[in-house]
C-alpha cells in the first residue's frame, strides 16, 4: 500500500525514546520529513544518525520541554520557520503513578500543563496551516486507561479522558478541511515507561520485575507486551493519506488487553 507520506511534514513529540521515537522513525522510513521533539535531543540525533545519509537529510531534532510554556512558544516559532506541520503526533511523558486518594494537589496543574495544555496550544498553532492546505493528520498517543482506567494511574486516567474530549470536539471542527484527529491507545508496549512502572510494582509488592512482567503478560490475550514498532505502524497508517475517512476515533493497540467490546 502506498501511504502517500512522501513530502509530508511530520512533527512528533516525545520522540527521543519509546513510542514517539518509533513513530518518528517509521514516518521517516515511509518518506515523511520529520521534526522529532523532546528534551533529550542527543538521543534523537543518535537515532537519526543511524539512517542512510540521504534519509538523514529529511529528519531533524527540536528541543522541547512540554512543562515549559516558553519552550512550547519557542518550538511553535521554530516549526513555523520550518514550514509548519502536515502531521502532528501528540505525545508526552507519562505522569507519576498515584492513586486518586494520594494524588498531590500540585501535580494536577503541572501534569495537565505538560500532558494536555501544551499539546492543545501546539496543535492550535499548526491548524491554520493545515486548514490552508486542506489536509492534516493529528494522531494522539493516549492510553488504554481512556477505556478502562488503570489502577494507580489516577493522573493519567483523568488527564487522558480530558484530552479525548478535546480530540473528539476538534475532530468535528476540522473534518471539513480534510484534517483527521484520532487517538491510539497503547495497552502494554515495552518501553522505558513500562519498565519503570513494572519496577515500581516490583518494589511495592516484593516480587521480581520478571514476575511482574510475566503476570502482566498473562493478563493479555496475546500473552506478551507489544513492541514500539507494532504501535508505530498503526500511528503511521492513521497519519497517512490512506486513512482519509477515519476521524474522531480511538484505535487500540493492546493485544486484546481491554476486555470490553
Ligand atoms: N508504553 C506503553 O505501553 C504505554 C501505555 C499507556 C500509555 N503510555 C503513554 O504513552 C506515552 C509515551 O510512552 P512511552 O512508553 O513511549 O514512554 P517513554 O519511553 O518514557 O517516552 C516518553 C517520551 O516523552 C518525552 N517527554 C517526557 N517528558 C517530557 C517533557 N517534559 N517535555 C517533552 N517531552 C517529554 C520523553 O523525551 P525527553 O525525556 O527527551 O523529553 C520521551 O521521548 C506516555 O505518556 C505514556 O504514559 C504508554
Amino acid at each position: 500500500m502506498e501511504l502517500g507520506l512522501v513530502g509530508k511534514r511530520a512533527v512528533v513529540l516525545g520522540a527521543s525514546s519509546g513510542l514517539g521515537a518509533s513513530c518518528a522513525r517509521t514516518l521517516l522510513a515511509e518518506g515523511a520529513d520529520v521534526t522529532a521533539c523532546g528534551r533529550r535531543t542527543a538521543l534523537i540525533d543518535a537515532w537519526i544518525a543511524e539512517n542512510d545519509p540521504h534519509v538523514q537529510t529529511r529528519a531533524s531534532s527540536l528541543a522541547l520541554d512540554l512543562k515549559s510554556r516558553e519552550s512550547v512558544a519557542a518550538a511553535i516559532e521554530d516549526i513555523h520557520a520550518r514550514g509548519g506541520a502536515d502531521i502532528l503526533v501528540l505525545n508526552s511523558g507519562g505522569p507519576p503513578t498515584t492513586t486518586a486518594l494520594d494524588a498531590r494537589p500540585e501535580d494536577w496543574p503541572a501534569q495537565f500543563q505538560a500532558m494536555a495544555c501544551s499539546l492543545f496550544e501546539l496543535t492550535q498553532a499548526m491548524l491554520p496551516g493545515m486548514i490552508g492546505r486542506q489536509w492534516g493528520r493529528i494522531v494522539i498517543i493516549s492510553s488504554s486507561g481512556v477505556e478502562q482506567p488503570i489502577a494507580r494511574l489516577a493522573l493519567s486516567n483523568a488527564i487522558r479522558a480530558s484530552i479525548a474530549g478535546w480530540a473528539k470536539t476538534l475532530s468535528a471542527e476540522v473534518a471539513p478541511h480534510g484534517i483527521t484527529v484520532n487517538l491510539v491507545l497503547p495497552g502494554r508496549i515495552l518501553t522505558d515507561r513500562v519498565r519503570q512502572i513494572d519496577g515500581e510494582t516490583a518494589n511495592r509488592t516484593g516480587q521480581s520485575i520478571g514476575d511482574v512482567a510475566a503476570a502482566s503478560s498473562a493478563a493479555i490475550p496475546m500473552a506478551r507486551y507489544g513492541t514500539a514498532d507494532e504501535f508505530a505502524s498503526v500511528v503511521t497508517f492513521l497519519a497517512s493519506e490512506r486513512a482519509s475517512y477515519m476521524t474522531g476515533g480511538k484505535v487500540r493497540v493492546d493485544g486484546g488487553m481491554i476486555r470490553a467490546v
